[in-house]
């Protein structure tokens, strides 16, 4: 669900025509959509207020790897929504729009000792370990700061969850399933049972729960429910054991419909889902939705730059965006509905949608079928707001897409595109050149 829409024969975000975003902004540049964002934090805050028996006061952490532009993330602040954290920057991120420490996650396979200080003295809600290593380094920073510590700048003894992995793994493609046998990420169920007994016993960490998050984009909730079993599971036996558990963090990894079907269960299925299996168990959940907050909340806005209609047969539709403004296609296969700003009449064609960048990997799409499109003209890829701007790059020496911000009639630059000037200042020369 979304609020980009034709208007008067023109695609608008909200109340504003993409068309006067082009014209202020340019070209490549995101435009996000506020009421989408609010829309999709709303239907979850509501699924898990009307489950408060089985989740507690659910927290809602939206990912922030998925979208991290500051506006963004003051957007969802303001919702009461927490936030999902993978690195000191992230946490930064979060803390200067106002997300208060209690609400912050961290997460992360690979925190570093300077990051886990960090985290600790923000008192953030949680820091999810995901290993045996991690937890040595964990107690030790912990043990080392309190030593630090004055009457005037406390440190609290974090709260910390085990980082689950339940051997199931989901989600849209390979590389972003987590919850694998095989992959990087927390520990086997074994192991996390270990580490909970060792944390008890540490003075310098307080265990308060299990996290899980077994991969991204996933379209079915049977997966997701498997793992929640594992959690409800290893909840009861930690419990026998005579441990304190309380939370829940069951991770994000709902897909959304990128071809445009209803395919993608609802979020109010999926809480329920989450209710059902922890029913009775008496902890507080908290979920951490990346995508299913963002993807559908932004646009990737481009020009066309040019029809390549080569003698062979194949057409190019060859766009100002490239791989390094929207990477999803080429790391992933992901595939982006291409729509025009203002509708082109015509019969639809095969187009290979292609960006400048000088690699083949640059290629959006092939074979799409689309009306015929002409230099100049804007089109948009839809579903572009969870992973897009944040995974770009200035490959090719390529600005930095600009992102816009979209509420009902107002619109805002919430990141200009740097000027050339400004990308080359972040470089010194060598002095010696
Ligand atoms: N929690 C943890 C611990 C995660 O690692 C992730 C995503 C999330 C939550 C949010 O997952 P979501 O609700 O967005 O599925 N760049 C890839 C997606 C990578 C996801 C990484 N982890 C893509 O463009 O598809």
């Amino acid at each position: 669900m979304h609020y980009f829409d034709l208007k008067d024969g023109v695609l608008h975000a909200e109340g504003v025509s993409l068309e006067t975003l082009a014209q202020e902004a340019g070209t490549p540049t995101y435009a996000y959509s506020a009421a989408t964002l609010r829309r999709h934090y709303g239907l979850l805050r509501e699924a898990c207020d009307a489950h408060k028996g089985a989740l507690g006061d659910a927290l809602i952490a939206f990912a922030v790897k998925a979208n991290s532009n500051l506006s963004v993330l003051a957007t969802l602040a303001k919702l009461g929504c927490g936030a999902d954290t993978v690195s000191e920057g992230e946490i930064r991120r979060a803390l200067a729009v106002g997300i208060p420490g209690e609400r912050i996650i961290f997460s992360g396979v690979g925190k570093t000792d300077a990051e886990l200080a960090f985290a600790i003295e923000q008192g953030v809600r949680q820091i999810n370990v995901e290993s045996s290593a991690e937890l040595d380094r964990l107690i030790a920073v912990s043990s080392s700061l309190k030593q630090v510590a004055t009457a005037s700048r406390p440190i609290g003894t974090p709260n910390i969850a085990i980082r689950v992995n339940p051997k199931i793994g989901a989600g849209g493609h390979a590389k972003i399933t987590t919850g694998g046998a095989g992959d990087k990420f927390g520990v086997p169920v074994e192991e996390a049972m270990a580490l909970y007994a060792r944390a008890s016993a540490s003075p310098h960490v307080t265990p308060v729960g299990l996290a899980c998050h077994i991969g991204s984009q996933i379209t079915d909730l049977s997966p997701l429910e498997a793992a929640f079993r594992v959690l409800r599971q290893m909840t009861e036996e930690l419990r026998a054991q005579g441990h304190s558990v309380t939370r829940l963090d069951l991770g994000g990894g709902l897909g959304v419909p990128y071809y445009g079907e209803a395919a993608t269960p609802s979020p109010a299925e999926y809480v329920a889902m989450a209710a059902r299996v922890l029913d009775g168990l008496n902890v507080e959940a908290a979920f951490e939705p990346g995508r299913l907050m963002a993807a559908n909340a932004g646009v990737l806005l481009s020009r066309v730059i040019q029809v390549n209609e080569r003698t062979d047969g194949r057409r190019f539709l060859v766009l100002d965006a490239a791989m390094n403004d929207l990477m999803r296609p080429a790391l992933y296969d992901a595939f982006h509905d291409l729509k025009p700003v203002r509708p082109v009449a015509g019969a639809a064609l095969p187009h290979d949608v292609v960006g400048p960048v000088c690699e083949t990997g640059d290629t959006f799409a092939r074979d799409r079928d689309l009306p015929p499109l002409k230099a100049g003209d804007l089109v948009v890829f839809m579903s572009a707001g969870a992973y897009g701007a944040v995974m770009s790059s200035e490959y090719n020496t390529r600005p930095l897409a600009a992102e816009v911000l979209v509420d009902g009639d107002r619109h805002a630059v919430i990141r200009p595109r740097p000027t050339y000037d400004e990308m080359f200042a972040r470089e010194p020369v060598a002095d010696w050149l």
